[in-house]
């Protein structure tokens, strides 16, 4: 797992990446950087952790923001980026995003313990649509992360294989590979693992009931063998399902086609919200562009006229300002997944806008972070505008289950 610190050293390398390639604009950046953090730094608390959180969600925004500041200034960005060398020059921030607007889904990196091969990737697909994965043979992993619902599954909350209810909202199943921990509240500290305890709390499989079965489909039997080398077991299973959710990304979006040079692919209403989501909406400070999460945990207000509140990350980290707090959800393909938040309690992605933009209930543990930005309904019309062109359209083919 990793820890917090060497979170914040994977989003710093990550930072000073971008900072050499741009760096004849490090003053610039930096003076932005310095403006944001004090304009942070005088909301927070004296809890070093949430600094140092604060820090990086800011630093995220300046640098951002500093790009944005700078291309509007010169009136052209002339950076070379390997990716976008064949960009014609481009003269302004809402029309044409010349400067990397660092909106594009970055590689995905598998794990040195479970290399994603495409064999792997085939079976893990295969297991993920599969009833016989149950505990009853009456439920699989769609059951729940439909893809025409974004991977979730269009319920409040959902009812497990053995008839009880889920006490948090289904999640998207898209761009998952990409987290650094797992559910609402982080607790699973791998997609693996996170795949070994659905298949049992969900589904209501007994790993060596249902690995047994498995193993019986000759055609199961000969793909985890030539895989795995070995039978079906828990283990293996978690690493397949594991393999195939990390090319569930969301990544080729109207927005994604946009940004690199078709100017066609979205509304003018639409550009105007990216302006609104990493200006005055400060959305990106926590749904930092990429991912459209910083995979990190707030409280946002939404358990606090609750009898009994679900203290979320709390139950994992122990820390009171955790009370409450879940993680930033990815806003990629957002527009289909609705109901929204960790309860599911906001059924249009408008409502969600509006909350988020009215700076949420008020909480004791509420971060300060999230404010009251002032925005006209308008405005938020058109983040939600925004907000829909981040869906996907990727070919998707069920597979064929094996006999
Ligand atoms: C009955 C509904 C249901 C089924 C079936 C189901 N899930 Fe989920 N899934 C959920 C819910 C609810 C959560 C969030 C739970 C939480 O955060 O406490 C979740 C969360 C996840 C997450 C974490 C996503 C994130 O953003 O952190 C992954 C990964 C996942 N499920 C994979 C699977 C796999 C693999 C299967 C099949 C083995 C499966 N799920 C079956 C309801 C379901
Ligand atoms: C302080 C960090 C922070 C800021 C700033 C922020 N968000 Fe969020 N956002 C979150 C967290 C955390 C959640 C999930 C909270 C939960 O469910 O308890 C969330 C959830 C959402 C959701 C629901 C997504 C889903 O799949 O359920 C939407 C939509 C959203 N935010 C949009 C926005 C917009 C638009 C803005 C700017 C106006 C914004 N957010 C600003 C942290 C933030």
């Amino acid at each position: 797992m990793l820890t917090s610190a060497q979170k914040q050293n994977k989003g710093k390398n990550k930072q000073s990446n971008i900072v050499v390639v741009y760096s004849w604009l490090g003053a610039v950046l930096h003076q932005v950087f310095a403006t944001f953090q004090q304009f942070i730094s005088k909301a927070e608390r004296g809890d070093n952790m949430k600094q140092q959180r604060t820090k990086t969600a800011a630093s995220a925004a300046a640098l951002s923001l500093g790009i944005l500041g700078v291309s509007g200034a010169l009136g052209l960005v002339a950076c070379t980026h390997s990716a976008q060398t064949a960009q014609p020059a481009q003269t302004n921030t809402i029309d044409a995003p010349a400067a990397p607007r660092m909106s594009q889904l970055p590689a995905i990196v598998n794990p040195a313990e479970n290399p994603g091969t495409p064999e792997k990737v085939a079976l893990g697909k295969q297991l993920f649509f599969d009833k016989r994965m149950s505990g009853n043979g009456e439920m699989s992993c769609e059951s729940c992360h439909y893809r025409h619902l974004g991977w979730a599954d269009g319920n409040k909350l959902s009812k497990k294989s053995d008839g009880s209810l889920n006490t948090r909202h289904t999640p998207t199943m898209y761009n998952v590979g990409f987290l650094t921990s797992w559910y609402w509240d982080g607790r699973a500290a791998t997609l693996e693992g996170n795949n070994r305890a659905a298949w049992k709390g969900q589904l209501g499989a007994d790993p060596v009931k249902v690995s047994a079965a498995l193993a019986a489909i000759p055609g199961y039997a000969a793909q985890f063998q030539a895989v795995f080398g070995e039978a079906p077991n828990e283990m293996n299973v978690g690493k397949a399902l594991a393999a195939y959710l990390r090319t569930k990304n969301s990544g080729d979006s109207p927005w994604d086609r946009y940004e690199k040079g078709d100017k066609a692919a979205v509304s003018a209403d639409a550009k105007a919200g990216f302006e609104l989501f990493i200006g005055k909406g400060r959305c990106v400070i926590c749904h930092t562009t990429g991912i459209y999460t910083n995979s990190e945990f707030y409280n946002i207000g939404l358990e606090a006229n609750k009898e009994k509140k679900d203290l979320g990350r709390f139950n994992v980290s122990k820390k009171v300002e955790d009370t409450s707090a879940f993680k930033v959800p990815t806003l990629r393909s957002v527009g289909i997944s609705a109901p929204y938040f960790h309860d599911g309690s906001v059924a249009s992605l408008e409502e969600a806008v509006k909350y988020m933009a009215n700076g949420g209930n008020d909480d004791p543990n509420k971060t300060p972070i999230l404010v009251k930005t002032g925005m006209t309904d308008g405005e938020i019309k058109t983040i939600v505008a925004f907000l829909e062109t981040l869906t996907s359209d990727e070919k998707f083919v069920r597979p064929d289950l094996p006999k």
